[in-house]
């Protein structure tokens, strides 16, 4: 199998060890502690599944500014977005310190972290790393917003994780971690693999370039591996992308091609350094392939349409990463072809040839209960979204 990027084997973070978790979280009951943000939460998550191999803990500020300008941590390991622990509270002091989680009632310890610096980043150093990572520094810019909202204290050291926040608890079949998935893997005695990232529920396009991706690769499955952590206003909950998605796999694929999972991050929108985290933890996950198309982990009109794909030969060194990526083109349903292909692959198709709908098209249509064509999204996968937006208004 793939290596973890970093190490030889896996390290992940959390302490799977029952009793040794309790009696960390009966230590941490004694400890000074910190209600952390949803990003540093999202990040404990995904450090204790695995994803986040080989890391231990939180960048320091030297770490987080190298990563943000050159792509490495000061030790020379390839990591393309800070993963960092900011805060507004002062008077933090190095040492054992409690995180607790902002995202569940109570705000119950998610993490025990060793601090081992606590340094100030100004404002004009956080705007340095928010235009490296997201290209930009516009407000309206989900990301750059949540970056910039953090506050000015940098915490850094080491973590031993002891819950997985509201994840495995609300998606108890889908959220699974690094480690989990790998066992999978092995276990169906698959070799060559696909990862498919998505924050949508799955449309024919995205149904097409799986089947697409796994034909031309010669893979024996694909793992679609969706976000559960936060979006923005607007973009569908995980348990109704969940839905659509358990429901296209069931009537479009054949058994054993497919395994559905999750895991818990919150959306950056950082389309193209994002796009190549996403290859990161899918690396670590035990992926051999990264399927990456049209406007990857984009929003808005922030970055051009293959960015995501052009980075991995402009910023990834070509020994950085064992993960490739499989490039897809725009993809849509041809009217005169009769199913779903990569429009650079049909040349004589002019633009009125293909049924192209907007993300954005198509939650307006939801939205007055009108369905998507079959074209565009299964019959099936429709009705779970007409259902969900007439409920509540989408
Ligand atoms: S993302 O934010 O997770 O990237 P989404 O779930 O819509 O958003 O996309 C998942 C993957 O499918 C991404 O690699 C994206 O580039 C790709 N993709 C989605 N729609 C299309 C399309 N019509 N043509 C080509 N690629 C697409």
């Amino acid at each position: 199998m793939i290596k973890p990027h970093g190490s030889e084997t896996l390290d992940p973070r959390y302490v799977a060890d029952d009793a040794q978790r309790a009696a960390l979280l009966a230590e941490a009951e004694s400890l000074p502690s910190l209600l952390v943000s949803s990003a540093a939460a999202a990040n404990a998550v995904m450090m204790g599944g695995g994803y986040f191999n080989p890391l231990t803990g939180y960048m320091n500020k030297a770490d987080a500014l190298s990563v943000a300008k050159n792509f490495k941590t000061a030790d020379g390991l390839f990591w393309p977005v800070p993963i960092v622990n900011l805060t507004q509270k002062a008077g933090v002091k190095p040492g054992k310190l409690a995180l607790r989680d902002p995202n569940v009632e109570g705000n119950p310890v998610l993490a025990i972290m060793d601090v081992q610096a606590v340094e100030t980043v100004s404002d004009e150093e956080l705007r340095e790393m928010a235009l490296e990572i997201f290209g930009n520094l516009d407000e309206g810019h989900p990301g750059v917003q949540t970056f910039l909202g953090q506050g000015n204290t940098l915490l850094s050291g080491p973590i031993q994780v002891l819950s997985y926040s509201y994840f495995a608890k609300d998606f108890p079949g889908t959220f699974r971690t690094a480690v989990e998935i790998r066992e999978e893997i092995a276990k169906r005695g698959w070799n060559k693999i696909v990862a498919f990232q998505t924050r949508n529920p799955m449309h024919r396009a995205h149904e097409e370039l799986c089947r697409m991706a796994q034909e031309r690769l010669g893979a024996d499955g694909i793992v679609i591996h969706m976000l559960l952590g936060k979006l923005k206003k607007g973009d569908i909950p995980a348990n109704v992308r969940d839905a659509c998605i358990r429901t296209m796999v069931e009537n479009y694929f054949p058994e054993n091609t497919v395994m559905i999972t999750g895991y818990g991050f919150d959306m950056l929108y950082a389309g193209p350094r994002e796009a190549v985290l996403h290859a990161v933890f899918r690396q670590n996950m035990g992926c051999n392939y990264l399927i990456v198309g049209r406007d990857h982990a984009g929003v808005g009109d922030y970055y051009g349409a293959f960015d995501a794909q052009t980075i991995f030969d402009e910023k990834v060194p070509a020994d950085a990463l064992e993960i490739e990526i499989f490039r897809a083109d725009n993809t849509a349903f041809s009217k005169k072809l009769g199913r779903v292909v990569m429009m650079r692959e049909a040349p004589d198709h002019t633009k009125e040839d293909f049924i192209a709908l907007s993300g954005t098209k198509v939650r307006e249509m939801l939205g007055n209960g009108i369905a998507p064509p079959p074209e565009f999204s299964r019959p099936e996968v429709a009705k779970i979204l007409m259902e969900y937006y007439q409920s509540n208004g989408g």
